[in-house]
């Protein structure tokens, strides 16, 4: 099939280079020219594993093309693939629709011919009915610019994979005919064995948002486990995974540590708070604000698990912060739990150098003061206190024995729950991790000792 995906950021972009790998022509559309010439060249202007090598194939062999006119995108298909962003709005909790607005704007007016537009983005409830309307009254063909909701789950890291291989398709059509669109559109995937669940439009909206909230929740869950832990000395990672033994409970998703970040969760609890108390039940989801908050008390007990090591003051100290990114495998700094808690430490006083296998580009830009490493090797010289914000594989594996050497202090927090303490105790190191009890030498001094 031929279809255009409009709007190539992480979500975008990704799914251009799948939907061509599917077999389908793809045009990508994109209001930025710099994106669009990174594209046209090959090149994914963010770190997202496997997504190059797609891209590259795809443009190579021409069934992947980027352009930045509307009017081409609405003469190369029938179908057209909504996936700019729904970031936060300045200065409120709700979503800013500036951009999917202007999709159908500019798009609609061009849709001469029968055509289906699918929304992809993360969307407060109601949006696609907005929508519809919208797209029906200023396309030339009229009713039959039809709208659906296809809402998308993939995760930044495992974008390529969740893409091709995802565990639901969700779509949210009013007709037989953008049903069968749709499944035309995927059927490689569904082939596959990926189940389809058919919805309304409020419904197909609402399963993202309501997704997103129980990942969130998920985690604030247990992070709110890690402060109780906190105050009576119990093991959070223990029971995190007494607890993951239940079926009904599981595993995934109760990492207790710094928290959860990036360019969805955060904002997406928000927007979906704001838009109930918009429909008048925003007693429902009060309890966001509650995940939100724990979520951020916990980059507060990292500043606060400083001070305490360091006498009372960060001022001075020089730490060595491991991660930038929100997340490993990928470079997007979006709201990143560990470069807050850098830049927060750095305002202090302290004297704070960054590492991260793929964000550096990203953090240098947004937070040009904070110092920056090559490796963790050279970000940890010296250092009074070590934080391990983001867990990478290539932290996980460094060597705690030479870096002792290396270190001003042998001391490290880990607020991700991802280090082997044992490894880093033997070491030498104290070791100290959010929930769990502090593992100390004796005789440790503070970081002036
Ligand atoms: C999230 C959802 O997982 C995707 O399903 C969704 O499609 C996407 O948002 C979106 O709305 O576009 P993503 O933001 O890529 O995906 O990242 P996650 O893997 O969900 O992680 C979010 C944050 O939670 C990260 O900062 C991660 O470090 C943190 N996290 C995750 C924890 O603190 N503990 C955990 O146990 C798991």
């Amino acid at each position: 099939m031929r279809l255009t995906v409009i709007g190539t950021g992480y979500l975008g972009a990704t799914h251009a280079a799948c939907m061509a790998e599917l077999g389908h022509e793809v045009l990508g559309v994109d209001v930025d020219p710099d994106k669009i010439a990174a594209l046209r060249s090959g090149r994914v202007p963010f770190y997202e594993p496997g997504l190059q090598e797609l891209l590259a194939r795809h443009t190579a062999s021409g069934r992947l093309r980027f352009t930045t006119s509307y009017e081409e995108a609405a003469a190369f298909a029938r179908v057209h693939f909504s996936c700019v962003g729904t970031p936060q709005s300045q200065g409120s909790d709700a979503a800013d629709l500036t951009y999917v607005d202007a999709v159908i704007d500019a798009l609609a007016p061009h849709l001469t011919e029968p055509s289906l537009v699918i929304g992809k983005s993360t969307v407060p409830v109601g949006t696609a009915d907005r929508l519809a309307a919208r797209l029906a009254e200023l396309a030339p063909s009229g009713a039959d610019a039809e709208l659906a909701w296809n809402p998308e789950f993939l995760r930044e890291g495992f974008a390529v994979r969740d893409t091709l291989r995802p565990d639901r398709l969700v779509f949210g059509v009013r007709s037989p005919g953008a049903e069968a669109l749709l499944r035309e559109v995927y059927a490689p995937v569904i082939v596959g064995g990926t189940p389809v669940i058919t919805a309304d439009f409020p419904t197909a909206e609402l399963v993202k948002t309501a997704a997103n909230a129980f990942l969130a929740t998920k985690i604030s869950f247990i992070n709110a486990m890690a402060e109780v832990c906190e105050a009576t000395g119990a093991d959070v990672s223990v029971l995190a995974t007494a607890i993951g033994h239940d079926e009904r409970i599981g595993a995934r998703f109760l990492r207790a540590g710094v928290g959860f970040g990036g360019g969805c969760l955060p904002k997406d609890i928000r927007a979906f708070a704001a838009r109930a108390q918009e429909l008048g039940t925003g007693h429902s989801l009060a309890f966001l604000r509650e995940v939100d908050a724990v979520n951020l008390r916990r980059r507060d007990r990292v500043t606060e698990l400083v001070r305490e090591l360091c006498g009372g003051t960060p001022a001075g100290v020089r730490i060595a912060v491991l991660g930038a990114a929100f997340k490993p495998d990928s470079d997007d700094i979006r709201d990143s739990p560990a470069l807050d808690i850098a830049v927060r430490l750095h305002e202090d006083g302290a004297d704070v150098t960054v590492y991260d296998p793929q964000a550096m580009d990203n953090a240098r830009k947004k937070h040009p003061l904070l110092g920056y490493a090559l490796s963790a090797t050279e970000a940890m010289a010296d250092a009074d206190v070590v934080l391990h914000l983001t867990e990478w594989e290539e932290f996980r594996s460094l060597d705690p024995a030479a870096l002792a050497a290396v270190v001003g202090h042998p001391r490290i927090v880990d607020g991700r729950g991802a280090l082997d303490a044992d490894r880093w105790v033997a070491a030498g190191w104290d070791f100290h991790a959010l929930g769990r009890p502090a593992r100390v030498r004796t005789g440790a001094s503070g970081c002036a000792g």
